[in-house]
């Protein structure tokens, strides 16, 4: 990482790591920032924060103009104690609370994503100190190419509104006189490389907005069709280029509002979560225990596991791996990468052709920035890692390592009670 060797690294701050490279981040922000001059009008990058959120990472990109999308209060918390402004914040969610609605609404959020109609009918009731600008998630009946667990815009799913039902919400909101349809959004899955889902689902929000002008119930000032754009993890994944992908959504989506609304284009609006953050972050554990089975397996045991990155189990994600101080050796038959918890779906790479492995040998996971942190448990009392980011050839804490007493922390002693 820049002129700081990973074992230094591993070393200095202890396994399990993560690492992120800032440099990497602002590749990833300047790829769409060039692939989005395509687009005629103005356009905002809005990060999905469930990717990963932390005070330092909110700081950095309010630096860099970026915007937030946020599910819940925790989320909005970490983004405004960032110094993120509600004015960037987007609210998205299947089941909001009435917490989470009412804070929106007071702070003044740019704008809450309606995802049904029984979350219109909350948002109908609340008191609101001033008109709220909403925006409606249109559920575009299509299916990227991801594990089904990552698919969110089949019309089975339970995200966002289906034609008629979004038809109904324009009504609605029409004719509720503190409230504002400025947008319409739609987010189809995570992890997809083929775009094609995607220019369906923006054949569609358009639609939409041509309906809303033709019956006066609304100026669609924003378009958004969410995030989802895949990265290589493995060697064998597709190889992706985030500019061009980024270039080919913008001119499809202004050829198509080009042909059915004219000349006068809204902010697009993108939400990148994954890839923006999941090639800059490494995560770097210690190998431990060591097992050759009579079936000719190696298991090669690590500090961390599913408690940091559950996407192993949860997806059947695949991740590549090396050994920090013989990236090159030559691979000494397949090796599983496991955890230390108490599951046998704990592991981090199903098989691998690993050189020769050693206790204490430090093993790095690339790719390892997105859905990892965010997804962490302190499941068997395990501590979540800290997180290094590597600025330009600094080294600054992100997130300190987690300890014991921060296990403790919420648990109240029993009273003595008789029982
Ligand atoms: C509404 C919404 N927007 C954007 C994203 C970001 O997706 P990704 O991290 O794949 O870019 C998500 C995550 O699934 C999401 O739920």
């Amino acid at each position: 990482m820049g002129p700081h060797a990973l074992s230094d690294l591993a070393h200095r701050f202890g396994t399990p790591l993560y690492l992120y490279d800032l440099g990497t981040l602002d590749h990833a922000i300047q790829a769409y920032r060039h692939g989005l001059r395509a687009w005629p009008g103005p356009s905002l990058i809005t990060y999905a924060s469930k990717a990963w959120l932390s005070v330092p990472l909110v700081q950095l990109l309010v630096r860099r103009g970026i915007g937030f999308d946020v599910v819940s209060l925790g989320e909005m918390a970490i983004a405004q104690r960032g110094g993120a402004s509600p004015s960037a914040i987007h609210v998205h969610g299947n089941n909001k609370s009435r917490e989470l609605l009412s804070r929106a609404a007071g702070v003044g959020v740019h704008a809450i994503v309606v995802d049904n109609l029984h979350e219109l009918e909350q948002i109908l009731a609340l008191k609101l100190p001033r008109p709220l600008a909403l925006w409606l998630r249109l559920n575009p009946e299509q299916v990227p190419d991801t594990h089904a667990y990552r698919q969110t815009g089949h019309a089975t799913s339970k995200f966002g509104l289906l034609w008629e039902e979004a038809q109904e919400a324009a009504r609605r909101i029409a004719a509720a006189p503190h409230l504002r349809l400025t947008g319409l959004h739609a987010h189809i899955g995570s992890q997809f490389t083929q775009l094609n889902p995607l220019f369906r689902t923006l054949d569609r929000l358009v639609q939409l907005a041509a309906w809303v002008q033709k019956e006066g119930l609304g100026h669609i000032r924003y378009l958004s069709p969410g995030g989802g754009l895949g990265v290589p993890y493995h060697p064998q994944d597709p190889v992706t280029h985030l500019v061009a992908m980024v270039r080919q959504l913008a001119s499809y989506a202004a050829q198509v509002w080009r042909t059915k609304m004219g000349a006068s284009h809204p902010t697009l609006v993108l939400e990148p979560g994954r890839s923006l953050v999941a090639r800059p972050g490494i995560a770097l554990y210690t190998v431990g225990t060591i097992r050759h089975l009579p079936q000719g397996l190696r298991i090669v045991a690590v500090d961390g596991g599913m408690s940091d990155n559950i996407r192993p189990a949860l997806y059947g994600a695949r991740y590549t791996a090396a050994l920090v101080d013989r990236p090159l050796a030559p691979p000494a038959g397949p090796a599983q990468v496991v955890g230390p918890l108490c599951e046998s779906g704990d592991f981090l790479i199903e098989s691998i052709p690993l050189p020769e492995a050693r206790p204490g040998d430090v093993l790095a996971i690339p790719v390892s920035g997105a859905y990892h942190l965010s997804m962490a448990s302190n499941y068997n009392g395990m501590l979540r890692p800290p997180v290094v980011l590597h600025a330009y050839g600094r080294l600054i804490m992100m997130q300190r390592r987690e300890t014991p007493a921060d296990l403790l922390r919420r648990d109240e002693p029993l009273p003595p009670v008789a029982d």
